[in-house]
């Protein structure tokens, strides 16, 4: 499942697009985790999910960053999200059937905002991408 040089390129082109509008980005793509697979709210009970909450907001630019850092380290996506990683499977104990349908939202969000930018290809590439960051995050469960 290792991306190509020419899906790498892909990725981190459209990122330079995505990196100026991380926080709105990341907060849509949270909304719509909540509003099309309501179950993953259960793992924020502690949070304001209603839609422009100052939480909402805040963690959806934590995600995105983080895969901001596994698009600059893209041959090291394991190094780069390893304390994401134990968090996520130790403490948070997420199932990873969810970051598929994060990774799902993530995907609308660009293709939403970029729908020029979003070609078949580069769709290909970012599925690949964000899969790969799930089976990062998620690895350490086996
Ligand atoms: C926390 C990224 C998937 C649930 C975090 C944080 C980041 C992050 C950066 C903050 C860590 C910190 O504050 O030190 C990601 C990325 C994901 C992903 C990049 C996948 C691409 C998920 C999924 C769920 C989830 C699928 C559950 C549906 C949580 C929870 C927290 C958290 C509950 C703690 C929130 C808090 O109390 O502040 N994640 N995450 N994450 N994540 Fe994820």
């Amino acid at each position: 499942m290792t991306l190509t040089q020419a899906e790498k390129a892909a990725v981190v082109a459209i990122w330079g697009k995505i990196a100026a509008q991380v926080d709105a980005l990341g907060t849509e793509s949270l909304e719509r985790l909540f509003s099309s697979f309501p179950q993953t709210k259960t793992y924020f009970p502690h949070f304001d999910l209603s839609q422009g909450s100052a939480q909402l907001h805040g963690h959806g630019s934590k995600v995105l960053g983080a895969i901001g850092e596994a698009v600059k380290n893209i041959d090291n996506i394991t190094g780069a999200l390893a304390t994401l990683s134990e968090l996520h499977a130790y403490i948070l104990r997420v199932d990873p059937v969810n970051f598929k349908l994060l990774s799902h939202c993530i995907l609308c969000s660009v293709a939403a905002h970029f729908p020029n930018d979003f070609t078949p290809e580069v769709h290909a590439a970012w599925d690949k991408f964000l899969s790969q960051t799930s089976s990062v995050l998620t690895e350490k469960y086996r």
